[in-house]
C-alpha cells in the first residue's frame, strides 16, 4: 500500500536522523531545521528530557505500564511500529533509559502534556507528513487556529476505531461548528446524522490545497461528482453553469429548507437568476411563450435533464 510505504520511508528517515543525531551529540536544540519534518525533542522549556538516554525497548516499558500497553497500545495501529522493526513507545516518548533507572522519573521522558500544540504536531508529523491525507496540515485553518492533533486524536485513549479519534467524527466537528450543525438540521440535507455521508467525504480536516479545506475543487464540482457521477457528463449538451461555476451555483452543500438542497425556494426563481434577458449578457432569456402561468413556473417539468443532456439542447430528455 502506497500510504504504508511512504510512511515507513518517513519512519526510516526518522530513525536514521535520530541515529545521526545521537552520533553527533548535537546540543543546539534551538537550531532545528523547519523546512523538513524534524525529529527534534525540544520541550516547551527548551530542554530535551531524554538527552543522554538510550533506548530500552517496549517490553521494558510494558513491565511498569502494562495496563496502558494492553488497553491503549497493542490494539492500536501504532503496534505497527513494533511489527515493522521500530521501537514503539520510544518512537514517540524518546529513549527511556534514564526514566527507567529513575524508577519512572517523569522529568526524563517526553510527556505530551508538557509540549505545546505546535511541538506535538511536529512530533506526529515527523512520521505522518508524507501521507497525502495529512501532508497539508501546515496550511489548514485548524492549524492556523492553534488546533493540534490531540484535539481530535488520542494514541492511547481513543474512543473511535482505527483513526484513533477522541470521539465520533460528527460529535467532534459539531463541537466547534455550531453553524454547520444547524444547517444539517434543516429539512433537506445530506444525511450525516445517520452516517450516509461524513464531513470528511467532502472536507479534509488536515487541510488541502483548495479553500474551505475541501478535498477537491473549490466550486464544488469534483467533490460532488465523486458520488453523483451521473451528473458529471460529459454531455453532448452541457448546461453551462454545472461545469463552469459548479454545483454550488444552484445547490447548498450541507442543508437547506428548499427541496433538492436548492439555493432558492422555487425552481423558477433559481432559473430566472440567470435566464432574464439582459442586454450584453450571452445567457438566453426565456422564449416569449413562457408566460407567467403556473404551467411555466415548474421549469424542470419540461427541462428535466437540467444537469446536461445527450439528446436535446433544451434538456427535455
Ligand atoms: C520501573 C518502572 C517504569 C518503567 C520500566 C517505565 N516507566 Fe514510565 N513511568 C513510571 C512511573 C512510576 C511513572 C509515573 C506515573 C505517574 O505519575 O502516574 C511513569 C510515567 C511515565 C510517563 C509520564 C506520564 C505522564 O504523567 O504524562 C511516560 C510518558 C512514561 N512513563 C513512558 C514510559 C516509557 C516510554 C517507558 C519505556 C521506555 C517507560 N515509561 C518505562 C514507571 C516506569
Ligand atoms: C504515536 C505516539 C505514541 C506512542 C507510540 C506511545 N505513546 Fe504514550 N502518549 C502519547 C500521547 C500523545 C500521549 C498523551 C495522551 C494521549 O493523547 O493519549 C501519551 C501518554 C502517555 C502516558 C501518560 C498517561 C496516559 O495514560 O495518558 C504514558 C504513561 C505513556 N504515554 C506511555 C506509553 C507507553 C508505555 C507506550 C508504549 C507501550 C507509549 N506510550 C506509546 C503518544 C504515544
Ligand atoms: C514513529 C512514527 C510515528 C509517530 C511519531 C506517530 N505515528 Fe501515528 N502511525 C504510525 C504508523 C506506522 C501507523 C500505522 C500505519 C498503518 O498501519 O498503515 C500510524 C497510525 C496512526 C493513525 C491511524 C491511521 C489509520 O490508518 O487510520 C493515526 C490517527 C495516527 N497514527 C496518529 C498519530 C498522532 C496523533 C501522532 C502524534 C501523537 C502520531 N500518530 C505519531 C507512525 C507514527
Ligand atoms: C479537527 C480534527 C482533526 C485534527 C486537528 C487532526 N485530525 Fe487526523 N483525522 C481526523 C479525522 C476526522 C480523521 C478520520 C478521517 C476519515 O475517516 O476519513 C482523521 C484521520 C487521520 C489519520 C488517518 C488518515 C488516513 O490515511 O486514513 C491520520 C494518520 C491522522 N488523522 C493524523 C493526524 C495528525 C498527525 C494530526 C496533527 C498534525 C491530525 N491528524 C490532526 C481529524 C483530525
Ligand atoms: C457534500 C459535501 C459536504 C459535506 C458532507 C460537508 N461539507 Fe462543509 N462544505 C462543503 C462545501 C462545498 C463548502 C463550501 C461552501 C460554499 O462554497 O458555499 C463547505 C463549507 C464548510 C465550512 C466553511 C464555512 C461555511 O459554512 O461556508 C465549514 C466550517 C464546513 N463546511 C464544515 C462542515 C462540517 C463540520 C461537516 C460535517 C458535519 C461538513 N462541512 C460536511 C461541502 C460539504
Ligand atoms: C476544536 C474546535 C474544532 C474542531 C473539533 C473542528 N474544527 Fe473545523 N474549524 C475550527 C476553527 C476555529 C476554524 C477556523 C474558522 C474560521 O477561521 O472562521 C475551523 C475551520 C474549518 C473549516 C473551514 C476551513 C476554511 O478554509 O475556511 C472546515 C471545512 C472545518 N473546520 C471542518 C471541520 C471538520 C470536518 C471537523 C471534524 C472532523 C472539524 N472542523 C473540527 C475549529 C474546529
Ligand atoms: C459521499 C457521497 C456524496 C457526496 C460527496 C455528495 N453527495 Fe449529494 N447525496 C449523497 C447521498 C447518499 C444522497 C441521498 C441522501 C438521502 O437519500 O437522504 C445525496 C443527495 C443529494 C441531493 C438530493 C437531495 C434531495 O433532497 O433529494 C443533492 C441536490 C445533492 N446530494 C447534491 C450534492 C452536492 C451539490 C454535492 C457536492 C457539494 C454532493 N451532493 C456531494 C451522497 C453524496
Ligand atoms: C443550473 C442549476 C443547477 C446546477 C448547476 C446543478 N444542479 Fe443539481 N439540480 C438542479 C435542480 C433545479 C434540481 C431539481 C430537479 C427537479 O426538481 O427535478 C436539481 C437536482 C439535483 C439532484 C437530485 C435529483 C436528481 O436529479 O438526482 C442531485 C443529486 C443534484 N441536483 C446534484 C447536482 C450536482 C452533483 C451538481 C454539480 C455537478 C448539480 N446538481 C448542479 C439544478 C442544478
Ligand atoms: C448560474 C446561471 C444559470 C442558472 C441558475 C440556470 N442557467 Fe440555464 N443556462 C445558463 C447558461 C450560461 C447557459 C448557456 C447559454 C449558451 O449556451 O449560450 C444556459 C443554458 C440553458 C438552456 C439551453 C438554452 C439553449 O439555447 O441552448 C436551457 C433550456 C436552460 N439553460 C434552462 C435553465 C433552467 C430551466 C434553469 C433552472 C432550473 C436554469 N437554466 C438555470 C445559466 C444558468
Ligand atoms: C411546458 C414546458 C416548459 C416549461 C414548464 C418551461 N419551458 Fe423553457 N422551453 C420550452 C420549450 C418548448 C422551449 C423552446 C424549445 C425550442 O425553441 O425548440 C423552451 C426553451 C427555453 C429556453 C431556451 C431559450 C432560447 O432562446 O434558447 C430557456 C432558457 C428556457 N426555456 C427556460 C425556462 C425556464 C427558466 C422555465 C421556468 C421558469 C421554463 N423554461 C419552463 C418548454 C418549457
Amino acid at each position: 500500500m502506497k500510504y504504508g510505504r511512504t510512511l515507513s520511508q518517513a519512519s526510516n528517515r526518522f530513525i536514521a536522523s535520530i541515529c545521526i543525531f545521537l552520533a553527533l551529540s548535537i546540543s543546539a536544540f534551538g537550531q532545528t531545521n523547519t523546512s523538513k519534518p524534524t525529529t527534534s525533542t525540544l520541550m516547551a522549556n527548551g530542554q530535551d528530557p531524554t538527552k543522554g538516554s538510550t533506548y530500552v525497548g517496549a517490553d521494558t516499558c510494558k513491565t511498569c505500564h502494562e495496563d496502558l500497553y494492553k488497553t491503549g497500545f497493542v490494539h492500536t495501529p501504532h503496534i505497527g511500529l513494533i511489527r515493522t522493526g521500530k521501537r514503539g513507545c520510544e518512537d514517540c516518548h524518546g529513549p527511556g533509559s534514564a526514566h527507567v533507572e529513575g524508577g519512572g522519573d517523569v522529568t526524563k521522558i517526553i510527556r505530551f502534556s508538557q509540549l505545546s500544540v505546535a511541538e506535538v504536531s511536529e512530533r506526529c508529523l515527523s512520521c505522518h507528513q508524507t501521507s497525502a491525507e495529512t501532508s497539508n496540515f501546515g496550511r489548514s485553518a485548524h492549524m492556523a487556529k492553534g488546533i493540534g492533533c490531540l484535539t481530535c486524536h488520542s494514541p492511547h485513549h481513543a474512543k473511535e476505531g482505527p483513526s484513533l479519534l477522541v470521539n465520533t467524527q460528527l460529535t467532534l466537528c459539531y463541537g466547534c461548528h455550531a453553524k454547520q450543525k444547524a444547517e444539517f438540521a434543516r429539512p433537506y440535507r445530506h444525511r450525516v446524522d445517520v452516517g450516509l455521508i461524513q464531513c470528511s467525504d467532502c472536507h479534509n480536516p488536515h487541510g488541502t490545497f483548495v479553500s474551505n479545506q475541501l478535498r477537491t475543487d473549490a466550486a464544488g464540482f469534483e467533490v460532488c461528482v465523486k458520488c453523483h457521477s451521473e451528473k458529471s457528463g460529459p454531455f453532448s449538451f452541457e448546461h453551462m453553469p454545472v461545469k463552469q461555476e459548479g454545483c454550488m451555483s444552484c445547490h447548498t452543500p450541507h442543508g437547506s429548507s428548499n427541496q433538492r438542497l436548492l439555493r432558492v425556494s422555487q425552481v423558477n426563481l433559481l432559473c430566472l437568476q440567470c435566464h432574464t434577458a439582459i442586454d450584453g449578457r450571452d445567457i438566453p432569456g426565456m422564449p416569449s411563450f413562457h408566460n407567467q402561468a403556473t404551467k411555466y413556473q415548474a421549469c424542470t417539468m419540461c427541462h428535466t435533464q437540467i444537469h446536461g443532456s445527450n439528446f436535446n439542447e433544451f434538456f427535455f430528455k
